[in-house]
């Protein structure tokens, strides 16, 4: 929790300003509010007044932007999405009918540069909220691959990570990651480990083997998403492949791995696939009593996160935060 305080102080330091697609939904206009009055970003929702107040009738919108896709200029950003699509056959009037869909309205505002971030997801899928960032926004340069990442908060007392924060990469997004897509994935998580956990990312790439232990073509991905990482970022602390207890136990680290500086000490954890990574994290999250903060998207060009159909109104805040810190 101490680390959560943290992030919305430090999000509030910035003052970013975030576009909220999902404006005429409940959980959504509640945390605009609070965000609004706390000072946390400036928020703008997107919806009628009219849909937004039968949503919550009560609803205070006072310094609160509200944007309606249905009657609002979209001139300007059905060109930029023409622009960005023609050459993969979209026609100007499919341009003009979706930047008024609100998923990709939010995210040609942040590409126009009239929002900082996006957050949405509330009511749509991980592949509804995604699939306009991927297609207009694209990556940050150096990385061709969006991923996600978890931060995960372990109760008090647990000796793992640092004082029990730990990443865990990739569990939301990329099915079956290459070689190539590992290393982004493991670039990406040490950037969110730097610029929102607060810690100084040691990554562990995983496997079930630990330098050799096991032949495989599966371990030999993961050899050589290694190699890759170490030669795009040779400053960051990273080994692999390792085994979760040689990457987390300090006496197995230094018994299977000994020259390892990442072994018994990660605080990054590079799962090889999502099936890994989904088992995982929800594995913690519910026999450790961990709390699951994300899943943050990374490695888009501009910041646009997903939250989960189930979020509450905490989570909502808590992702709009994060995205905050995300816009640099
Ligand atoms: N990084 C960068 N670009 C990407 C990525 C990626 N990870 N994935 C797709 N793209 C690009 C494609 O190259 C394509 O570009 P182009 O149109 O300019 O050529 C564009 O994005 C659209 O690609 P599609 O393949 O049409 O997108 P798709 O419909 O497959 O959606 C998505 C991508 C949503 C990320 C998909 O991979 C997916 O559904 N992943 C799993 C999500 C999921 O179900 N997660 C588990 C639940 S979440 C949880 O439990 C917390």
């Amino acid at each position: 929790m101490e680390l959560i305080q943290a992030i919305r102080r430090k999000a509030a330091a910035l003052y970013k300003s975030i576009v909220l697609p999902e404006g005429e939904e409940g959980r959504t206009i509640k945390a605009a509010q609070i965000i609004t009055k706390e000072r946390l970003a400036a928020v703008t929702l997107l919806g009628s007044r009219e849909g937004i107040l039968k949503a919550e009738p009560a609803a205070d919108l006072s310094g609160i932007n509200v944007i309606d896709p249905a009657i609002c200029n979209i001139a300007k950003y059905a060109k930029i999405l023409y622009d960005a699509r023609k050459s993969k056959g979209l026609t100007e009037e499919e341009a003009n009918r979706l930047a008024r869909d609100p998923l990709y309205l939010g995210v040609l505002m942040v590409k126009a540069g009239n929002a900082d971030g996006m957050v949405s997801g509330a009511i749509h899928s991980t592949g509804d909220v995604l699939r306009p960032a991927l297609q207009i926004i694209k990556t940050a340069p150096g990385i061709n691959t969006v991923s996600s990442c978890f931060i995960m908060l372990l109760p008090e007392g647990c000796k793992y990570g640092d004082g029990g924060v730990l990443v865990f990469a990739d569990c939301a997004v990329n099915p079956n990651p290459t070689a190539e897509q590992l290393k982004d994935i493991a670039i990406s998580s040490a950037a969110s480990a730097k610029s929102i956990a607060g810690i100084t990312p040691r990554v562990a790439m995983l496997s079930f083997s630990t330098k050799g232990s096991a032949k495989h073509e599966l371990a030999d991905k993961v050899i050589e998403a290694t190699r890759l990482v170490k030669e795009a970022a040779p400053d960051l602390i990273v080994d692999g492949e390792l085994q979760l207890d040689a990457a987390l136990v300090e006496k197995v680290g230094k018994l299977k791995a000994p020259d390892s500086k990442v072994a018994g000490l990660a605080n990054v954890l590079i799962f090889p696939d999502l099936q890994a990574g989904n088992i995982g994290y929800k594995l913690v999250e519910r026999l450790a009593g961990a709390e699951a903060v994300g899943p943050i998207c990374q490695g888009f060009n501009m910041p646009v996160n997903d939250l989960s159909r189930g979020c509450s109104v905490e989570d909502i805040i808590n992702v709009v935060a994060m995205t905050a810190l995300q816009c640099g």
